[in-house]
């Protein structure tokens, strides 16, 4: 009854248990973002031999000086496999690197028009850059995005939404001292809202210090329904409808039965 939108289960010390204790908790579908391109074949992969797990495909803006023409051509040709729902993560991270802030816009721009030829939704990855981020996914038209671990304030937030972006979060909502989150967890339109660990990283109270994985994504859940006065399920229903319909898993569900 819950959707990990954003798990890089292939970072986990054992992927595999990673998935198998996800459908213990509760997780019915998962999505795995890419980083790199030498991560497009594992995570295939891995979509193959588990149902209900899907694979976007991108270069990160820390890989971006990688980003080349053969990568372009080979996202395209991976594209095809019928596991892949979406492009990511691409954007923006200034928090370590400032200066290739060009390289790291092309890529971004370029994966953009890649998503838009195929149809694809985006999972944009932004961070301490969203003057930025905002101002390419509005030059380039971005259909169909989905801002992964949301890190902004309330007003930027609504600002997204109100261009049809979604907003996904995660273990950072746990946190004691994550106000901002806290009331972005409570202001966002419960039907722009979906739920996601960034496993191995951002583990959830109180689990922090541990290796995240997609079966503590109810910690997150719990938080925010109390955040909202709202019961567990109506949040994990909301959120995973939200996601179903952001990736169009429903045919994909159809066509794996
Ligand atoms: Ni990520």
């Amino acid at each position: 009854m819950l959707i990990d939108t954003h798990a890089h289960i292939y970072m986990l010390e054992n992927p595999e248990m990673g998935i198998i204790e996800a459908r213990n908790s509760g997780v019915d579908e998962i999505i795995i973002p890419s980083a790199s391109e030498a991560d497009f074949e594992p995570i295939l992969d891995l979509c193959h031999r588990f149902d209900k797990t899907y694979a976007l495909l991108g270069v990160h803006p820390e890989d971006c000086e990688k980003f080349s023409d053969s990568t372009a051509k080979k996202i395209i040709e991976f594209a095809k496999d019928e596991k892949v729902v979406g492009i990511g993560e691409i954007g923006l991270d200034y928090h370590y690197s400032k200066e290739n802030k060009d390289i790291q816009k092309n890529c971004f721009i370029n994966q953009i028009e890649i998503a838009k030829m195929l149809n694809l939704p985006i999972v944009v990855h932004d961070r301490d850059a969203h003057f930025d981020t905002l101002e390419i996914l509005k030059s380039t038209n971005a259909q169909n995005v989905l801002l992964h671990c949301y890190s902004g304030s309330v007003e930027f937030m609504k600002e997204c939404c109100s261009l049809g972006y979604k907003i996904a979060l995660g273990g950072v909502v746990t946190f004691k001292n994550a106000l901002e989150p806290k009331r972005v967890a409570q202001e966002v339109d419960i039907n722009d809202l979906m739920l996601e660990t960034d496993c191995p990283y951002l583990t959830p109270h109180p689990f922090r210090g541990q290796e995240n994985s997609p079966k503590y994504i109810g910690f997150t859940a719990k938080e925010i329904a109390k955040l909202r006065n709202i019961t567990y399920d109506s949040v994990c229903v909301a959120t995973s409808n939200n996601a179903r319909k952001f990736f169009r898993l429903s045919d994909k569900i159809e066509e794996e039965i």
